[in-house]
């Protein structure tokens, strides 16, 4: 099967241009709100998918270890660069439709930002499934097609696709919107039990985020978040959901992404697979899984 199309962010200077330069203090603390709420007190082992400069990482604060996983390995070690070594981080390059774990390692996972970049939405979804354990916890952020903005546009006639229609919709090339309801039901689908949806950044307009105060646009999202519960129609939507069906945690290794040979030791060091003899390196702390 073709490989699919990777949003490669490579070189990006994305955490600096779009969040610290880029006027977006309002988004950014509305999604720190949101996973407050929504993340369990406490747990062994989050694997971040999509982790970028690692902007959300710090917020992870009841898990014992992060595994960051990024395709792009100067996003990570922007990452690294922030977060420093310590045994809690670990950080690997990989395409996360080719997850390079052994089955049901991870008690929980985040997707922030991220599957807004996916073609093939539903395969890194399953690809999410198989590493996380039974009862693990999954919060997934998505960008909304079905937002109040889009609805206006679209009835008014400015806009061509058709808000209400459950496939995604492809705005920019590599840059998607998804129904809520197609979510719920990919989830669904890959044994995900919802309990929780939080619909974020009501405010997100460029003339109240000048005008109005960060702290009082901060409360009124605040507030309004719980109205996810009921409908979404805000650019942004936050779900959290538990993985009924599956293995108890298994202990940590790697799996060649390559030929599916497991378990891979992870030893702080070049990894060769020893099925396929495919090299991955260990470079600056920073594991590479990415297939050539
Ligand atoms: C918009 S950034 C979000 C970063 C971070 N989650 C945040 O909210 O600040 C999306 C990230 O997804 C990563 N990404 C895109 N496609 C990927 C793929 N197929 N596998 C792994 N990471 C991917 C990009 O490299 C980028 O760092």
């Amino acid at each position: 099967m073709a490989k699919a199309p990777i949003c490669d962010y490579e070189g990006s200077e994305y955490q600096k241009t779009f969040w610290e330069e880029g006027g977006r203090a309002y988004e950014d603390a509305v999604e720190a709100i949101a996973l407050r709420r929504l993340l369990p007190s406490h747990g062994n082992h989050l694997l971040e998918v999509g982790a970028g400069a690692g902007r959300n990482t710090a917020r992870y604060t009841g898990y014992q270890q992060i595994t960051l996983l990024d395709y792009s390995r100067t996003q990570l070690e922007q990452a690294r660069a922030r977060l420093g070594d310590s045994p809690c981080y670990r950080y690997v390059a990989a395409d996360v439709y080719k997850l390079p774990f052994v089955p049901a390692v991870f008690d929980g996972a985040t997707m922030i930002r991220t599957i807004h970049h996916l073609k093939e939405a539903e395969s890194a979804l399953q690809q999410v499934r198989q590493v996380l354990a039974k009862d693990s916890t999954f919060i997934l952020e998505f960008a909304n097609k079905r937002n109040l903005k889009a609805i206006f546009r679209y009835l008014a006639g400015k806009q061509s696709w058709n808000p209400y229609k459950l496939e995604q919709v492809e705005f920019v090339e590599l840059n998607f919107n998804f129904h809520p309801r197609q979510i719920r039901q990919w989830l669904h689908e890959n044994d995900f039990r919802i309990n929780g949806q939080l619909s974020v950044s009501h405010f997100r307009v460029g003339f109240l985020k000048r005008h109005v105060p960060l702290g009082i646009l901060k409360a009124l999202d605040s507030a309004l978040q719980w109205t996810g519960g009921v409908w979404q129609l805000t650019p942004s939507v936050f779900v959290k959901s538990t993985l009924a069906e599956g293995m108890p945690r298994q202990d940590f290794a790697f799996q060649c992404p390559q030929c599916g040979f497991h378990p891979l030791e992870a030893l702080e060091a070049d990894i060769t697979c020893p099925q396929c003899s495919t090299t991955f390196p260990y470079e600056d702390g920073i594991y590479d899984f990415r297939l050539k």
